[in-house]
């Protein structure tokens, strides 16, 4: 029998992608979103790729009595929990909006998972949650410590994770997201942020667009390749690939009745600056990008990218789709090209 699983945020970014990746590995998606960063509409565009449309919820994660009658009507295996918001810029101006939404949230969701004994749990945890007095690449067991209330929300909920596993048998596998870019290969379930892209590829593919004159290129003389930021881009196909492996690895130990706590990076191990992804933007999209040289964000690192060799050991997964590929199918999503 098809196993059901919960995805919480599906409407958004890389919730839409995993919907598809999941339903298409032979499982029953049960999604709940409150659409704050969304639209219904990803619902008509995940009909086209999968030829029908899996069980919607409109449902706020903050809201108890909502969460309850999601769980009392299926029997979940496991849960995939994406909701949540993400801007960092934005969380340091309503730190209480993040740590409400984003903390109690998954408080209220781990409670509803404990009460109805579902015990598998893929997070979206973030590289974020590394502190910046570190060497490079960050491994999983890098030191900890976060500059905003985006990032403390993530660490939190991993730290509510752990005590978890040692309490009430929770087998979770938070996964530190690197920089996910890209999108569907059909075109049509993509990022869209609402209103001006706080990362750098959806701005950047918006010059290309002409929808802006120029991308602000965040610059501080960074000691990197050619000065500006380096970010490991971690393709969204890819990424939903590692929380299937997850999935499966949470299935693979699920004869044990103890909880279980692994952290895993995903990305790809390797860096590309700011200027390297306006050079490949315009190679791919044949559009020329203006950009300006600004100051640098306070929050921003001059580096960062990922060890990966634990997630191939521990999950079996690697990354596989190369930078280029992500800005192409990118653009492909926002061009309609
Ligand atoms: P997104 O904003 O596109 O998707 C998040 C979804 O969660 C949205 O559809 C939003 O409506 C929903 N949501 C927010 N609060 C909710 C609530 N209280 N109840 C129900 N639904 C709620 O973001 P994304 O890029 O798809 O990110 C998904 C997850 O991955 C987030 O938790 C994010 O923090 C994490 N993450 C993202 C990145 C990134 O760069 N995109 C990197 C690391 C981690
Ligand atoms: C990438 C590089 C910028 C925009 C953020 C979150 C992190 C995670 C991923 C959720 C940096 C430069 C950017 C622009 C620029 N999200 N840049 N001009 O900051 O690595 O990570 O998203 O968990 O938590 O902090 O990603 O895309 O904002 O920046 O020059 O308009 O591009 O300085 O070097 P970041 P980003």
């Amino acid at each position: 029998m098809k196993k059901t699983i919960l995805i919480t945020g599906w409407t958004g970014y890389i919730g839409s992608h995993a919907v598809v990746a999941f339903e298409q590995a032979g499982y029953t998606t049960v999604i709940v979103d409150n659409l704050s960063n969304s639209s219904e509409q990803v619902l008509s565009k995940i009909g086209k790729i999968l030829g029908y449309i899996p069980d919607f919820h409109k449902a706020d994660i903050c809201d108890t009595k909502a969460l309850d009658e999601v769980f009392s009507k299926h029997g979940f295996d496991g849960v995939i929990h994406f909701a949540g918001l993400k801007a960092v810029g934005e969380s340091c101006e309503k730190p209480f909006l993040y740590y409400g939404n984003n903390i109690l949230g998954s408080i209220n969701l781990f409670e509803a998972m404990v009460r109805y004994k579902v015990r598998r749990i893929v997070f979206s945890s973030s590289a974020t949650v590394y502190s910046s007095d570190n060497t490079l690449p960050l491994t999983e067991s890098s030191k900890l410590g976060t500059t905003n209330p985006y990032g403390t929300s993530k660490l939190v909920i991993e730290n509510v994770l752990q005590d978890l596993s040692l309490h009430a048998s929770l087998q979770a596998l938070p996964l530190r997201y690197f920089n996910p870019i890209g999108a569907h290969p059909s075109g049509h379930i993509g990022e869209k942020p609402n209103g001006v892209p706080n990362n750098l590829l959806p701005y950047i593919l918006d010059v290309a667009l002409w929808k802006r004159e120029k991308v602000r290129v965040f610059w501080d003389d960074y000691p990197t390749i050619d000065g500006t930021g380096v970010r490991d881009y971690i393709d969204v196909n890819d990424l939903v690939d590692a929380h299937i492996a997850a999935y499966r690895k949470l299935e693979e130990i699920s004869g044990d009745t103890n909880g279980s706590f692994t952290p895993v990076n995903i990305g790809t191990g390797r860096g590309t600056s700011v200027l390297e992804m306006i050079r490949m933007t315009e190679e791919a999209t044949g559009k020329k990008v203006a950009f300006e040289k600004v100051g640098r964000r306070s929050w921003d690192l001059a580096e960062v990218y990922a060890w990966v060799d634990f997630a191939k050991e521990f999950l079996g997964w690697e990354s596989e789709k190369t930078v280029k590929e992500g800005i192409e199918s990118g653009w492909k999503f926002i061009s309609g090209v």
